[in-house]
């Protein structure tokens, strides 16, 4: 695996007013898509997005209703592509979902699930997603592409728990218990439940991906014969550069479970690059979005943000930036304690494995650095005046701001099949 960052811009990209952007997957608020819709506005580009779907009071799949689609502020072609197969029945009738219902939490390591029944299901299920993707792409080409447009894919798919009740149960305790509480990820990961979500996931996160470049091929084809560009992004994790002790120093969050996920990603964008597609997956920082609340923990890199911004940008952005971090501290606290903390954190032992970029990724949790990161964690959020109003939501918006302003530059003529975005391009953007 090589570590590619991306560190500045090509500024060589052709978009103009008029041209597509994409949205592979639904936009939320606080999500990163954000950034990438705000860069591409301001070159003039139309925007429409998908939406995951919703399900209806029996479970089924459906587009958003009248109401939910007035809640969105850009146009949305509104066939369901929610991923996955968790609920999906198999030829005997019952979901994996199914099989695990009623699972107590004391025997979640002994549940047993009927194998041949979920990959029956995870079949009809990705058949079914093509299906909706196809219906998609017609009505992406027939109501908004042009001859004279250029496209720009920007998938931003990333999820796929299995909705079990024991699933999320356990889950819970993976990625927020500590103490008495602690669960090992590893212990979880190798059981029957962690290999569902190892499938799921992989569903989800991954060959979503590879099914919307595949699926798209003929689209592509019409474009570019019309003398047209087409690129696609896809939004990565795999750990972030900060700056540590004033070095540019790659860490990386865990128990990142998706990460396998989002290797399988990495591995797909590798291999369309090398077919010559303009493909990248940009493994972007830690923000706190609702898909990311879940990771307790994960926001602890993002404020380190704000040295990178002293660094790479100016002492003028860091003043702004701490003076409006500090507006949002209790009077008796000052943006310092905080980077101290952090400091004490990243030089911690417990931390240090979580720091070193050749060792396997992702990494599970131990009880220790759970410990440490769930109580900095807390302990930074409850410095704060308002808990509705945090230092993250500031960070994070800078975060996706630069992110979509160095994808869209990227993604003309991507010079990797993936890349780094560190707090580094970061705060040069900002
Ligand atoms: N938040 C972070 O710290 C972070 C860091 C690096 C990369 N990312 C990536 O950025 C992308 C956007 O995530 P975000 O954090 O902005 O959150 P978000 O909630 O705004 O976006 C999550 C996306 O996943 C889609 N999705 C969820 N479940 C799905 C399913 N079953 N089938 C199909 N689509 C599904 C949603 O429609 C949405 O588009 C994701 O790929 C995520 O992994 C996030």
């Amino acid at each position: 695996m090589s570590f590619n960052a991306l560190r500045e811009l090509q500024n060589n990209n052709k978009y103009k007013a008029g041209d597509l952007l994409v949205i592979f997957g639904e936009l939320f608020d606080r999500g990163y898509t954000n950034g990438l819709i705000n860069a591409a506005k301001k070159k003039g580009m139309k925007i429409v997005t998908g939406t995951v779907g919703r399900r209806d009071e029996n479970g089924l799949l459906r587009p958003l209703n009248s109401e939910e689609l007035a809640e969105k502020s850009e146009d949305v072609i509104n066939i369901p592509l929610e991923a996955g197969f968790d609920i999906e029945p198999g030829p005997k009738g019952s979901s994996a979902v199914d099989m695990l219902a009623g699972t107590k939490m004391s025997q979640w390591q002994e549940a047993r699930l009927d194998w041949d029944e979920v990959n029956a299901a995870q079949n009809k299920a990705v058949e079914n997603f093509k299906k909706r993707v196809n219906d998609f792409l017609q009505e992406l080409e027939s109501k908004y592409i042009n001859e004279d447009t250029n496209v720009l894919f920007a998938h931003t798919m990333a999820g796929g728990f299995p909705r079990a009740k024991i699933i999320m149960t356990v889950a819970n305790r993976v990625f927020k218990g500590s103490g008495d509480r602690f669960l090992s990820s590893e212990v979880f990961w190798n059981s029957e439940l962690g290999q569902l979500c190892q499938k799921n996931f992989q569903e989800v996160t991954g060959e979503t991906y590879k099914h919307l470049l595949d699926l798209s091929k003929p689209l592509r084809n019409k474009i570019k014969e019309n003398g047209q560009h087409v690129s696609y992004v896809a939004y990565g994790y795999h750990g972030t550069e900060i700056l540590i002790n004033d070095q540019l120093t790659w860490q990386s969050y865990a128990p990142y479970l998706q990460g396998w996920a989002k290797v399988r990603l990495e591995e797909i964008s590798n291999q369309a690059h090398d077919e010559g597609i303009s493909s990248c997956v940009f493994n972007a920082p830690e923000i706190l979005t609702n898909s990311s609340s879940i990771f307790l923990g994960v926001e602890v890199p993002l404020y380190k943000l704000m040295p990178a911004i002293a660094m790479f940008k100016s002492s003028e952005a860091y003043d702004k930036i701490c003076k409006k971090c500090n507006s949002l501290l209790k009077d008796d606290v000052d943006i310092e304690v905080v980077l101290n903390k952090l400091n004490d954190y990243f030089n911690n032992n417990t931390t240090k494995r979580l720091l070193d970029f050749s060792s396997a990724w992702p990494q599970h949790n131990d009880s220790n650095q759970m410990k440490l990161m769930r109580e900095l964690s807390t302990e930074i959020i409850d410095m704060h005046k308002d808990k509705k109003q945090l230092m993250t939501a500031e960070l994070s918006q800078i975060v996706y701001n630069s992110c979509g302003l160095a994808m869209l530059d990227e993604s003309w003529e991507p010079q990797h099949g993936t890349t780094w975005i560190g707090h580094d391009l970061v705060a040069k953007l900002s």
